[in-house]
């Protein structure tokens, strides 16, 4: 269980960018976080997985304060972030971008039939979705018990989309938590076990299930009006 402790976040000359948020994630489970832009879903995000040091508040992982650990140790307790943006290496290959994180690639690539077959090319050549692709199977190689997305379908086009949000189905179903943060939020709080909305740093509404999409407040910000067919 990962519980995020009344959190907050304060950036030099800005002020405060997260205001005591709090979050119980349950094993097993897929938490949404949804949120205009600048609401601090990435600095929760890096806070969790220890890239930004909170200025109050408290991250517990199984009971253990986890707060003052670094990166690394957090990844080694299986939490483990695919960041904002991907981070994938564009001049390395996919098989380098694939070593930075050591490890054996053989256990992720049968979930990544295109990736497999790819290779010997520069992370650069592949398309949006394949870097989104590459970025996880990164993250998996690590083994994580919680693995935090952020943003994993940015830019990518309806149907790379929904490649994404099926791969995200299955690790789920295979038994790794995950924390999502989603622009798409119709996709995200459908499938979301529980859901989070963050505004200007505070979390505004919580929600299980994908009773959120049923929400007003939320249809009128997030989903555009009233939610259609999608
Ligand atoms: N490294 C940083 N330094 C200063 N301000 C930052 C930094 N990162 C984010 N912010 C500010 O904190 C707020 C929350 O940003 P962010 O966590 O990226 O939100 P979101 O991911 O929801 O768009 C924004 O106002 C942003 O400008
Ligand atoms: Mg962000």
């Amino acid at each position: 269980m990962l519980e995020i402790c009344e959190l907050s976040i304060d950036y030099p000359g800005r002020g405060r960018a997260l205001d005591s948020v709090s979050l119980t994630v349950m094993p097993r489970t897929l938490t949404c976080i949804v949120g205009a832009n600048g609401a601090g879903k990435t600095s929760l995000m890096r806070a969790i997985s220890g890239v930004q040091r909170p200025s109050v508040g408290a991250i517990k992982l199984d009971g253990k304060d986890i707060t003052r650990w670094s990166t690394a140790r957090r990844v080694r307790a299986g939490i483990v972030l695919v960041p904002e943006g991907r981070g994938v290496l564009p001049r390395m290959t996919v098989e380098d971008n694939l070593r930075l994180v050591g490890g054996d690639s053989a256990d992720v690539l049968h979930r990544f039939p295109n990736l497999a077959t790819r290779l010997r090319v520069p992370a650069s050549n592949l398309s949006g979705g394949e870097q989104q692709m590459l970025a996880i199977a990164r993250a998996l190689m690590l083994r994580p018990s919680y693995l935090l997305l952020d943003e994993p379908s940015m830019g990518l086009s309806p149907a790379l989309c929904d490649q994404v949000f099926r791969l995200i189905a299955e690790l789920r179903a295979d038994g790794i938590t995950i924390l999502l943060v989603e622009q798409n939020a119709v996709k995200a709080l459908s499938m979301s076990d529980s859901s989070l909305v963050l505004e200007t740093g505070r979390n505004v509404l919580f929600g299980r299930g994908p009773e959120l999409l049923e929400n007003q407040a939320v249809i009128d910000a997030y989903l555009g009006g009233p939610m259609t067919a999608s």
